[in-house]
């Protein structure tokens, strides 16, 4: 595959590299080999050859190439449930809502049809990779998987463990720590198995609840799972998320839920720790030396959390950060959506919400992030946290990539100038586009979408 297109993709943290008509070349494996600017002696020649062979595809003028992005918290079969109950704070919503939805997943043919609903609309609004709770249903969640596959999206999956009969209601929950911990185990293999015949990948992640829904039976049990299967599955649950989750952990155990994780084997250099609001600076200590990734849902945050994730502040410290959409704790599946919620959490937090107090004590300094932070956690940022080749358009990564039509006539974005500075087209793009932009994904070489 050759791609000739101009577009953005993270440089570091702060910056964002524009690239003007640049040549992709990819290979069989679906990795980029080598970007050709047009100044290159190369260019002329291997844009000949590759239209010779039938593999040269040109992104129109108006059109741009961003990486696809990586949204590393999303719990799959809420997707049947989103945009409903966010009234309730998170403890009551999960017993009223959530628990008897998810419930459902144990319909296989239900699953398939949230799943392939779901797994469609990510990738058409350029979702490459994601990272998903299923359900606790070992079977209903390999649909997920299979899904992913499929459609070719690059996913993570989890079988959701909560085993704790005092915490959990009867109809839905493992029926002992025991049985919890084989049924991961059986789903880790299952999943691997499965990748084997998948050109993207599809990686099994052990999945706790969050702490307050599991044993310390079982919590030990899949820590030792996590160092059994280090280099085979990921790990991920929440941390930290509200004043009651974050509470509940001092109360269970007089540390903070980082610490206990950490102790049960279950923060590693593999662990995607959604949330992760109220860390210490002890615990953010924790994150940075482990590796593990602190995944901000900023939305998700404004119903559940009572508080803005300092995100700056945790990039500052070294830590490792991801998005998420947290479906359906937040409601908006696109991370267009979750990258410009990050963008104005991070400003209110800054300049403060309470205007009760004087202008320069409201709010907390140096907390906003810029659009260019954003799109960085939302691809660079995600990639680098998974250990994998993926949310930059460079040499030897995956050429998961999206394009988005600033022309397209329903949704024509406001560039009327033929000399519009690039960084202005950047914002205008990531702050104005919507799914019909949207023209063509690829993951790992593949086109998935095609509108
Ligand atoms: N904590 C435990 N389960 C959940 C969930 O499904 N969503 C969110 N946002 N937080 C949780
Ligand atoms: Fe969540």
């Amino acid at each position: 595959l050759a791609i000739e297109g101009s577009g953005f993709t993270s440089r570091t943290r702060d910056d964002v590299q524009y690239f003007d008509h640049s040549l992709f070349l990819i290979d069989e494996h679906g990795i980029i080999q080598s970007v050709l600017e047009p100044d290159d002696e190369r260019y002329q020649a291997e844009r000949a050859q590759a239209q010779e062979r039938g593999i040269y595809h040109a992104i129109a003028e108006g059109s741009y190439l961003l990486p696809g992005f990586i949204d590393l918290h999303v719990h799959a079969p809420q997707w049947a449930q989103d945009g409903t109950g966010l009234d309730e704070p998170l403890e009551v919503w999960l017993g009223k809502y959530t628990f008897p939805t998810e419930a459902k997943f144990a319909d296989e043919a239900f699953a398939h049809k949230v799943y392939e609903d779901l797994v469609s609309r990510m990738l058409s609004t350029g979702t490459t990779t994601a990272s998903y709770y299923a359900t606790v249903d070992r079977k209903g969640s390999l649909v997920l998987a299979q899904e992913a596959v499929r459609l070719g999206q690059r996913a993570l999956v989890g079988k959701v463990v909560m085993d704790d009969p005092e915490a959990n209601p009867e109809y839905y929950r493992d029926a002992s720590a025991q049985a919890a911990i084989e049924e991961t185990e059986r789903f880790i293999e299952e999943v691997a198995e499965l990748s084997q015949s998948s050109v993207q990948g599809v990686y099994p992640v052990i999945t706790p609840r969050f702490i307050p829904s599991c044993t310390d039976e079982a919590l030990r049990g899949l820590g030792e799972l996590a160092a059994h299967y280090h280099d085979v599955a990921y790990i991920q649950t929440h941390c930290s998320e509200s004043d009651w989750e974050h509470g509940y952990a001092y109360e269970r155990y007089g540390k903070s839920d980082t610490h206990m994780l950490h102790e049960f084997g279950l923060l590693t250099d593999r662990s995607i720790l959604a949330h992760s609001v109220y860390l210490s600076e002890e615990d953010m200590e924790v994150y940075a030396q482990t590796g593990a990734v602190a995944v901000h849902c900023p939305l998700s945050n404004a119903f559940f959390a009572g508080s803005v994730a300092p995100i700056r502040r945790y990039l500052d410290a070294g830590m490792h950060v991801a998005i998420g959409s947290d479906i359906s704790g937040g409601y908006n599946p696109d991370l267009y959506g979750a990258i410009r919620q990050a963008v104005t959490s991070s400003r209110m937090l800054e300049t403060g919400v309470n205007r009760d107090l004087a202008a320069g004590e409201r709010g907390v300094a140096n907390s906003a992030l810029t659009l260019n932070n954003a799109f960085y956690v939302a691809t660079a940022g995600g990639g680098e946290s998974l250990g994998l080749p993926i949310g930059r358009l460079e040499a030897g990564y995956a050429w998961d990539a999206q394009v988005v039509d600033t022309k397209f006539p329903s949704a024509r974005l406001p560039i009327f100038e033929d000399n519009e500075p690039t960084s202005d087209i950047f914002q205008k793009i990531v702050n104005l586009a919507v799914p019909e932009n949207i023209r063509t994904v690829w993951v790992q070489g593949r086109e998935v979408v095609s509108k």
